[in-house]
């Protein structure tokens, strides 16, 4: 574990002092450089504005210094990639792909099938023709997972399908109108049949409200049983994460410890958590002082604290960079982001920063026989950085292993002790862990100088 304690003691001083303090950092210390050493990926989204050129320069270096996963703010929903019908048009979603391939950065796809921004030949051509619609929706994933097949690392493949409300499906959709819930399904179904290799998300928002069944993500956690009981190909949930600061929003029933009970929950059944679209705005029109700002950034961390000690959390994105460019205005909110109008760090910033500086993940007394030269000595690090840094990504359900990112690997797995339980070679797309008993292992798959290594649970 590399972590300079001397750099986190001044960084520590930085936040007391506050945003204007960031440069007591060392230069080469960057929110994407702490978080490859703690092994997560962070992230803001590339602001539709920046599709059409009308960002300052700094916007962009910050971008790509700060952030080491993006996703597009808008062009890749139905609305931008299929505004007629049959007439796809990629060349938004292709610019931000070469931008993140050209700055190493992971991608995720947003979004496949979602209620809003549906342009209005669906509703108009098809009104609620089931079958045309389950066309419709079909060719728009097999078009658009196809055209980025191998290139978008993980996709939401469905966006808020359930109802603010009271814990249903949201019924005000063109999908579940016309469809019934069961586009839902098929979505996952289809996008996977099409690229295997990517990540294929649940996305919403409200999911920080608790796990009990009259909550949202109570009523998710339902159907997420119920899909991997069914064989679903679904790999993670996201959790938009667009929350209020506390003192301004009386209503405010969220928090960062009712997401950590849905991690902890999504991780019995092997699915991943991200924070995909956080902000935590304050109400239009009040006046923010610097000690809201300090809350906001605490909660900010707070936020983190559940991607950086959850074992199946591992991504931190931010719905902007400045608060210049937010979504936020139009939902009556401010200042929900990490950078102000001017694009300086704000103390929530400081606050995610010296986060990253001072983790220490708790000591794994679980290793594997044989980690890496260079990595043994911690195997909570060395789990994770094999997870989220090889380029290889896997799934397990039951006993059959779904391997991406590879093309033909040596498959591992060992028992608590470090003991081979299960060795194959050659592996490619999936492979059956015979004769491996319940319980939990590691596994490492390697193929060449990549490597991934993480904890599995056979069931
Ligand atoms: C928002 C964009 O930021 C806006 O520019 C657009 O006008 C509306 O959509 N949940 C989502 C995102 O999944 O796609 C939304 O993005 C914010 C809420």
């Amino acid at each position: 574990m590399i972590k300079n304690h001397s750099i986190a003691g001044l960084a520590l001083c930085a936040t007391l002092l506050g945003a204007g303090a960031t440069s007591a950092f060392a230069a080469d210390e960057t929110l994407r450089s702490l978080a490859e050493k703690n092994n997560i990926y962070i992230g803001a989204i590339l602001n539709s504005q920046w599709f059409s050129g009308q960002l300052p320069g700094n916007y962009e270096q910050i971008h790509k210094t700060q952030f080491n996963i993006v996703v597009a703010e808008n062009e890749m929903k139905f609305d931008a990639t299929e505004p007629s019908e049959g007439q796809f048009n990629y060349n938004n979603g292709d610019k931000m792909v070469k931008y993140a391939k050209a700055n190493g950065m992971r991608v995720r796809g947003h979004a496949l099938a979602w209620h809003s921004q549906v342009p209005g030949w669906v509703s108009q051509k098809y009104g609620k023709n089931k079958k045309e619609l389950l066309r419709v929706l079909k060719n728009h994933i097999e078009k658009v997972v196809g055209h980025w097949k191998g290139q978008i690392d993980e996709w939401d493949v469905v966006n808020e399908a359930i109802s603010n409300n009271e814990p249903q499906w949201r019924t005000y959709s063109v999908w579940y109108e016309g469809i019934g819930p069961e586009f839902i399904d098929s979505a996952f179904v289809w996008a996977h049949a099409v690229d295997p290799d990517a990540e294929l998300c649940y996305n919403d928002y409200n999911l920080e409200q608790g796990i009990n069944p009259k909550a949202k993500a109570g009523f998710l956690l339902e159907q997420v049983k119920r899909w991997v009981a069914n064989g679903i190909p679904i790999h993670c949930v996201g959790s938009q994460t667009h929350v209020e600061d506390t003192t301004t929003d009386k209503h405010f029933i969220g928090s960062p410890d009712s997401l950590r009970s849905l991690a902890k929950e999504l991780a019995k059944l092997n699915i991943k958590l991200k924070i995909t679209e956080l902000d935590i705005g304050f109400k239009s029109g009040i006046n923010v002082s610097k000690s809201d700002l300090e809350r906001q950034g605490k909660t900010f961390r707070e936020y983190l604290d559940i991607v950086l000690e959850e074992p199946n959390a591992d991504t931190y994105l931010i719905w902007g960079v400045s608060d210049k460019w937010s979504w936020l205005s139009g939902l009556n909110r401010q200042k929900g982001l990490i950078y102000d109008d001017n694009l300086n760090p704000k103390p929530a910033f400081d606050s995610i920063m010296v986060r990253l500086q001072t983790y220490e993940p708790p000591k794994d007394t679980s290793s594997a026989d044989s980690c890496e030269a260079d990595s043994c000595g911690d195997s909570t690090n060395v789990i994770r950085t094999f997870t989220v840094r090889a380029g290889i990504s896997m799934h397990l359900a039951g006993r059959t292993l779904s391997i991406a990112g590879v093309t033909a690997a040596k498959v591992e797995v060992f028992d608590m002790q470090g003991r081979p339980v299960f060795n194959a070679r050659n592996v490619k797309g999936s492979v059956e862990l015979k004769n491996v008993s319940e319980g939990l292992y590691v596994i490492r798959i390697q193929e060449g100088t990549k490597s991934l290594m993480q904890k599995i649970t056979i069931k």
